[in-house]
């Protein structure tokens, strides 16, 4: 994909078309520097369309939050991955701890849709991260190993240039508390780790974003923490300013 860091915005279920297109059309005409990160809109699937359109000939990436493994069918509410293709987005994110907590995905059902996702050519940015209890109980990089080795069961090869993953503590996910410099360090570490033990060649290239709390004041220090190559940002990408400040400190501060 790129060695530029990324800078992900993941809006959950926030903002409306006319809200979502107003948005990123003021973040294109603001100057940003944009030689030197890759950012992505996830807008809810309403938005996809016209906001691909808003951001046509720009280098802003969009994607999904999610996205159902079968081709068609009888699956009220869901929505497939030629569906997503259809609006011209790049990216789905998948496994968000949001989906897997309250909607109940197993690592089973996102292993299904990380197959189909990477058959299609679409890029999985996918989501792993321990819960509170897991990581009081020391389990940390049990969960993430888990979470990893069934996630991407069944690949025969990881590609650096189509794969993004997202370590968020479930802890970190908008409560305003961040992982510490040393639990991220040793969060991505061990993913670096545990990729390049089921995989051969490029695993340890793949990027790896934090998500958790990230904001204009905590953005410096994380990026510059060693094994972090973006991040995934929730509440923080729903306002323009607060968004464009992390772009441009990421922009600064990322050594790479
Ligand atoms: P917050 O940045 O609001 O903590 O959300 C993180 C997240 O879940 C991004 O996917």
């Amino acid at each position: 994909m790129n060695s530029k860091p990324i800078v992900a915005g993941n809006w959950k279920m926030h903002k409306t078309v006319q809200d979502g297109v107003s948005f990123v059309g003021e973040i294109k005409n603001r100057v940003l520097d944009k030689a030197k990160a890759k950012v992505i809109f996830c807008p809810p699937f309403t938005a996809l369309f016209s906001i691909v359109e808003t951001l046509k000939g720009t280098d802003f990436g969009v994607g999904a939050q999610n996205v159902h493994f079968e081709a068609q069918g009888a699956f009220t509410g869901e929505i497939s991955i030629e569906m997503l293709k259809s609006t011209g987005l790049d990216y789905v994110i998948l496994g968000h701890s949001e989906r897997r907590h309250v909607f109940g995905e197993s690592d089973t059902f996102i292993n299904r849709k990380i197959h189909a996702v990477l058959n299609s050519g679409l890029v999985p940015i996918f989501c792993i991260g321990e819960t509170l209890d897991d990581r009081k109980a020391g389990r940390t990089i049990v969960v993430l190993e888990g979470q990893i080795t069934l996630g991407l069961d069944g690949l025969d090869s990881i590609d650096h240039n189509r794969m993004i993953i997202a370590y968020e503590p479930v802890w970190a996910i908008g409560t305003g508390e961040t992982a510490s410099v040393e639990q991220v360090v040793e969060a991505h570490a061990s993913v670096k780790d545990i990729l390049s033990g089921m995989f051969e060649e490029n695993a340890n290239e793949v990027p790896i974003l934090y998500g958790g709390s990230v904001n204009e004041n905590n953005a410096a220090e994380l990026i510059e923490t060693k094994g972090v190559d973006g991040f995934l940002i929730g509440g923080a990408s729903l306002k323009e300013d607060s968004f464009c400040s992390i772009i441009e400190i990421v922009s600064k501060f990322y050594k790479g």
